[in-house]
């Protein structure tokens, strides 16, 4: 079962020495955004553990392995991440990594009311676990992996939005989808 013995009320341990965050999505496919995050995050925590999820109810474009390995060609300069995925509740992925803190990045004021849903629920789910909001550089403030990939099917560019590797999978996607004739 899922639910904490931890009353809402009861004060809330301490910081542990090592601190551990999660940053979950989709990352489908990971943008210059998130990788600004990511960035961001490996300066703040001790360990980052980048988490995908399973399961995901939107069609995804590449395999959760798929986003692994594009994830796992990015963050490998960066020697406190960590890239896995997961399936259930994100709070009890958190707990199995003895994670006590969320990441989550913050775009724009539209993000704000989803997210703040979301934390809260968190919160509610495990109030030991804290949920972090960040700003990426304003520079990625209009780019999100839904529209790179609406940009991308259209023919646009999308070189400065995604990482090179990224976009050169993107490149074959296409070309083998071409190919199929889809
Ligand atoms: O990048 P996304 O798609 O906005 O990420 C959403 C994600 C993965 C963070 C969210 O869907 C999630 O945490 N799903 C796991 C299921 C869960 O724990 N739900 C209850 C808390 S809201």
């Amino acid at each position: 079962m899922s639910t904490s013995s931890r009353k809402r009320t009861d004060p809330l341990p301490r910081k542990p020495p090592n601190v551990v965050a999660i940053y979950p999505g989709s990352f489908d496919p990971i943008t210059n955004g998130h990788l600004d995050l990511i960035q961001r995050g490996s300066r703040m925590f001790d360990t980052l553990i980048v988490s995908i999820l399973r399961h995901d109810t939107k069609e995804p474009l590449f395999s959760v392995e798929e986003r692994i390995a594009m994830l796992l060609e990015v963050v490998h300069v960066y020697p406190n991440v960590e890239v896995d995925s997961f399936g259930g509740l994100l709070v009890d992925h958190a707990t199995a990594h003895s994670a006590t803190v969320l990441l989550r990045g913050i775009r724009a004021i539209s993000d704000y009311e989803y997210e703040l849903q979301m934390a809260l629920m968190n919160r509610r789910l495990r109030p030991d676990i804290e949920t972090v909001f960040m700003m990426a550089n304003e520079a990625y403030s209009f780019i999100s992996s839904r529209l790179v990939k609406e940009v991308f099917g259209l023919g646009g560019s999308i070189s400065g939005l995604v990482p090179p590797s990224v976009e050169v999978r993107m490149r074959q996607r296409l070309s083998r989808s071409i190919l199929k004739g889809a």
